[in-house]
């Protein structure tokens, strides 16, 4: 597969400044890409930046923006302007309060929705109608196996992460017909600075077989025109994990397509 031709001539990557979202820049880069940086700090974007500039001959631009702003979307469309965007990777979305509910602020845990529910709505809605005019585009949501259950300590982080699954399975529903590819990518512990942090405020030791950034990008990347679910380290139907294979599940969105398209008509209401 050709990326550029496929997902060109620009990216956005939200949360891009370490991790798994700077693992997808080099990446997307290497392939010829141009990249549009965001996260919070602007340090590291900056020298991200000229660091792809360099490497591999492509065009970037770093922005500071905070996902969790009510304003993201605005902030961000200011940024992107008239570039053309064929890729939309929603990277930023881990939990960095490590408490039950009631022992964050609730500030906190809105401004969590916002960033893994409301700018990821706005953004796909966003660049997503761009992609289905141009017919083409990819969308990957990256996600966490938390999104499966709710558990204590993870109460809002597992539902909005569960929200993102639903949300990327209707996407991929919808937008596959118009060449527009959406990859909600599940991920299980994985070796990033912020995660450490969570290890190190909770005083746990660093397990063994981590999954690496530079991994779960190439495998992000892989199977996104084969969504809308991939597991980490998970066949795409594995057996004995039938709540989550990616293959029941995308059985399941396509036989309830054809029960909604009976009601709805192909296309719903005008
Ligand atoms: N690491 C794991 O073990 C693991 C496991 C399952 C799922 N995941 C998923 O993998 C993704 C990446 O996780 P991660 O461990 O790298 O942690 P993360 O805290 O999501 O950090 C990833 C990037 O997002 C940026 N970011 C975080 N909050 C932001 C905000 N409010 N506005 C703008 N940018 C923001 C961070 O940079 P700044 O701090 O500069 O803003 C960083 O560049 C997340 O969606 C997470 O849910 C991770």
């Amino acid at each position: 597969m050709n990326l550029n031709e496929r997902y060109g001539p620009w990216a956005l990557i939200a949360g891009a400044s370490e991790g798994t979202g700077s693992a997808f820049a080099r990446q997307v880069a290497a392939a010829g890409i141009n990249c549009i940086l965001l996260a919070r700090r602007d340090a590291p974007l900056q020298a991200l930046a000229q660091e792809l500039g360099r490497e591999f001959g492509i065009e970037t631009v770093a922005a500071s923006v905070d996902l969790s702003a009510t304003d993201a979307l605005e902030q961000i469309q200011a940024v992107v302007g008239e570039r053309e965007l064929g890729l939309f990777i929603s990277n930023a979305g881990a939990d960095s309060t490590n408490t039950r509910f009631l022992d964050s602020s609730l500030d906190a845990w809105v401004g969590q929705v916002n960033r893994n529910v409301m700018n990821v709505v706005r953004c796909c809605h966003h660049f997503g109608s761009q992609m289905r005019e141009r017919k083409r585009g990819g969308i990957i949501l990256v996600g966490s196996g938390a999104c499966y259950g709710g558990s204590s300590f993870m109460a809002v982080y597992s539902a909005t992460k569960a929200f993102d699954l639903n949300f990327g399975e209707g996407l991929w529903a919808e937008l596959q017909p118009h060449g527009v590819d959406v990859l909600n990518l599940i991920l299980g512990q994985t070796d990033t600075p912020a995660f450490r942090e969570t290890l190190a405020k909770t005083g746990q030791p660093v397990p063994p077989n981590l999954a690496r950034p530079e991994d779960v990008a190439r495998v992000g990347l892989e199977r996104l025109p084969h969504g809308p679910v991939h597991n980490w380290g998970l066949a795409d139907d594995e057996a004995g994990y039938l709540p989550m294979s990616a293959a029941a599940r995308r059985g399941r969105i396509l036989a309830i397509d054809q029960v909604t398209k009976a009601i709805f008509g192909e296309d719903g209401a005008k």
